[in-house]
Parts: C-alpha cells; sequence; structure tokens
C-alpha cells in the first residue's frame, strides 16, 4: 500500500515515490504518514468529482479525518473559532461570501498598479544589493508579503514578525516552535484587530462585525487565513518558477519574447509545479461510489495532485512542461467550493513578478545546480527555503 505524502527530490516533479500512481486505478487506498489508512486520489476527473461532491467534508472535527499535519497546527483547525477553509457550507460559505469583493478580477485590475509598482521597487532594491543574491527573501517573499499586508492593513514594520509566523506556522518542522508563533500571532492579529489601520480587516470589522454578520474571532482567524494564504504559496510559486524557466532555456526564451504567452504560462506552472498537495485533505460523511469503489463515510480523502495534474487523459504530452497550452483545468487552485479564494491576485502577482524579474535581470541564473537546493518537508506547501542566484 502506498505511503502518503512522500518528499520529493526534484522542486518541479512529483515525489518519486509517486510513480506507481501513475499507472492504474485512479483512486487507492493508502497509508497515511501518521498511521491512519484512507483513499489517495490520482485520476483528475475523480479528484475534480470528488473536491465538488458535498458528502465530502473539509472540517478537521469530523471523524477519520487525515490529520497529517503537525499537533499544534491540528489544534488551531480543530478549535471551535477554526478559519473558514477549514469548515464546511452554511459556515464556510457565510464567510467566504464576505470576502469575495476583495478578490474579484476588477478590483485586482485596481490593485494591479500598486503591485506592479512593488515589484520593480523589490527588484531595484535586490539589484542595488547584489549579485549574488538569495531570491526568496530578495524578491520571492517580499513581494506577496507587501501586498497582502497593505490588502489587510497589517503594519509592514512588523513584516519581520508576520513572515516569521508564517513560514513556521506553513513548514511546521517543529511542534513546539509551530505552537508558540501560532500562539504569538493569534495574539498580535487579536490586538490588531481591536483598532485595525485602514484596511480589509478594519473594512470587515465595520461592514461585518459592527453589525453582528461576523464574530471577533471570526475576524482574527479569517485575518490569520489571508496572511498566511497569501505569503508562503504565491512566494514558493515565484521561487520555483524560476527555477523550472531557468531549467527549461526553450520555454523561458519563448516567456521572454513575447508578453502573451505569459497568462498561459502561469497556468502552465501551476500545473506542472503543484505546489500545495499535502495539504488538500478531506472526509466522506456518506458513503460514495466512485471508479468502481466505495469510499465509506469516515474514511479520509487525499490528493495526490502532482499526478491528477498530469493524467494523460486531462492534459496531452503531460510530463512535457509546455508554457503554450491552456492548462487553467489544472488542480492546483483546489476545486469546488474551496477553490483558492486568492487566485486572480495570485495570478496577477506571478504573471507581474516573473515577467519583469527576467526582463530585467536578463542574464539571471542559479548559483549552485537544483540538485543541491534544500527542499521543504512532504506535508508542508512544496518549494526551496533559500534559492541563491546571480547575474
Ligand atoms: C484555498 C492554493 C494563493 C487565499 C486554496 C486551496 C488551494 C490554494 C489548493 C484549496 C484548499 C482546499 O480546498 O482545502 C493556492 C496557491 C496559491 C494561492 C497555489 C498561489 C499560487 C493565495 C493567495 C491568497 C489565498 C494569494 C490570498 C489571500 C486562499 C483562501 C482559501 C484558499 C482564503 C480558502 C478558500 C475557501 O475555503 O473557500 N488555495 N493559493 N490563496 N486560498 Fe489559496
Amino acid at each position: 500500500m502506498i505511503t502518503y505524502p512522500q518528499a520529493r527530490t526534484c522542486p518541479y516533479q512529483p515525489a518519486p515515490g509517486y510513480d506507481e500512481l501513475r499507472e492504474g486505478p485512479p483512486l487507492r487506498r493508502t497509508r497515511l504518514i501518521n498511521g491512519q489508512e484512507g483513499w489517495v486520489v490520482s485520476g483528475h476527473r475523480e479528484a475534480r468529482a470528488l473536491l465538488a461532491d458535498s458528502r465530502v467534508s473539509s472540517d478537521r472535527t469530523n471523524t477519520g479525518f487525515p490529520m497529517i499535519m503537525p499537533p499544534a497546527l491540528a489544534a488551531v483547525q480543530t478549535s471551535p473559532n477554526r478559519p473558514f477553509i477549514v469548515r464546511d457550507d452554511p459556515d464556510h460559505n457565510r464567510i467566504r461570501r464576505m470576502l469575495i469583493p476583495q478578490f474579484t478580477a476588477r478590483r485586482l485590475r485596481e490593485l494591479q498598479p500598486e503591485i506592479e509598482q512593488i515589484v520593480h521597487a523589490t527588484i531595484d532594491d535586490m539589484l542595488a544589493a547584489g549579485p549574488p543574491a538569495d531570491l526568496v527573501s530578495a524578491f520571492s517573499l517580499p513581494i506577496p508579503s507587501l501586498v497582502i499586508s497593505r490588502l489587510l492593513g497589517v503594519p509592514w514594520e512588523d513584516h519581520e514578525f508576520f513572515q516569521r509566523a508564517t513560514k513556521a506556522i506553513v513548514q511546521a518542522l517543529d511542534t513546539t516552535v509551530t505552537g508558540e508563533v501560532l500562539a504569538s500571532l493569534i495574539s498580535y492579529l487579536s490586538t490588531l484587530a481591536q483598532d485595525p489601520p485602514p484596511g480589509l480587516i478594519a473594512q470587515l470589522k465595520e461592514e461585518q462585525v459592527a453589525t453582528g454578520a461576523m464574530s471577533q474571532d471570526d475576524l482574527v482567524f479569517t485575518s490569520m487565513l489571508l496572511l498566511g494564504a497569501g505569503h508562503e504559496t504565491t512566494s514558493s510559486m515565484i521561487s520555483v518558477g524560476v527555477i523550472t524557466l531557468i531549467d527549461h532555456p526553450d520555454q523561458l526564451a519563448a516567456f521572454r519574447s513575447d508578453p502573451d504567452t505569459v497568462p498561459d504560462a502561469i497556468e502552465e506552472l501551476l500545473r506542472y509545479l503543484t505546489i500545495v498537495e499535502a495539504p488538500l485533505l478531506r472526509v466522506a460523511v456518506a458513503d460514495i461510489e466512485i471508479a468502481g469503489e466505495v469510499i465509506k463515510a469516515g474514511e479520509g480523502i487525499v490528493f495526490a495532485g502532482s499526478i491528477a495534474n498530469r493524467d494523460p487523459d486531462a492534459f496531452e504530452d503531460p510530463e512535457r512542461f509546455d508554457i503554450s497550452r491552456t492548462a487553467t483545468h489544472h488542480i492546483s487552485f483546489g476545486y469546488g467550493v474551496h477553490q483558492c479564494l486568492g487566485q486572480n491576485l495570485a495570478r496577477t502577482e506571478l504573471r507581474l513578478a516573473l515577467s519583469a524579474l527576467f526582463e530585467r535581470v536578463p542574464t539571471l541564473r542559479l548559483a549552485v545546480p537544483v540538485e543541491e537546493l534544500g527542499l521543504r518537508p512532504a506535508v508542508s506547501i512544496q518549494g526551496v527555503d533559500a534559492l541563491p542566484v546571480t547575474w
């Protein structure tokens, strides 16, 4: 029986241990790293069907939920105030609806000039200080961090604290550290949400908390979710996106030569890299018949998204990294009611950051071989903690 999750050996390739999932059934039984048994889904069609099925729950308090996160994170995800990403409808939808207007394509067009300015100022600083540079700390992390902190109204002077905290939570390497930083982040955001500076937190407080539609605790935990989700995911996509493009010179040349290729290239990077894999977890709350199997109520469901995103029934020649394909049906932002709320923001950041970087630093290259980069553990958002580059 295959174990899930397993570690990658290349930042943009599925874990070698998932090779057997490429053949045979689209879902099968798995042994999770915490000893629980469940189902691992590797078929693209079946993954989308299950993620959109109302008999499938995101609520970590349900019996049998695949709890493969560290205990400190599990404690927050099962607490009465848990963020809406780990709740089911109608609770989930009640809070999600309040946020949708902030993440529409129109709102993103309004934010674009500010994001562009952040991207260029960050490149200015990197060029002034190097070469060489650590691309993660000089570029990939500051951009989404500045964008989300301005959007939320979280003071930038505290960025060292909240960047360290979101990293420790997402990576969750050390349970004691995770517990401590989670507590400090909750306490920081609780204080901030008492009298928030202008931004989304203040707006939610004024429009939703003041009218009784949202509790003060929900405001704190929603802020924590947005701050965390807005940091590590996009920053990891930028870093691993740079590695992947540099490793595929023909694709990088095409990316550089024609700005019209950029939106499709971003979708292809999202598909090929599938950086959010092991955190996508569910449990069945009723028996579900699918692909000749029955997932019983109370059985955990995990997704080998990196394999589903390379399912030959959904993507032609799926192992090829090809920025000219239209890969918008990937499941890298999830699928169904929990599909990523920040996807328009993430796409805008990725588009602006990657195109400006390769335009302004045309000789950018990795300062160490890809094989020497330290990779994130299997349970976290996939990526690298440091990326030595030069130009
Ligand atoms: C949900 C991926 C960027 C906010 C999700 C989910 C995935 C994902 C896979 C679904 C989780 C599930 O179904 O359990 C990504 C990737 C990103 C990214 C790959 C970057 C490239 C962002 C950004 C934000 C954000 C910038 C901004 C605030 C959220 C929120 C949810 C979510 C709030 C929960 C939605 C819900 O439960 O209804 N994301 N995300 N994400 N994401 Fe993102």
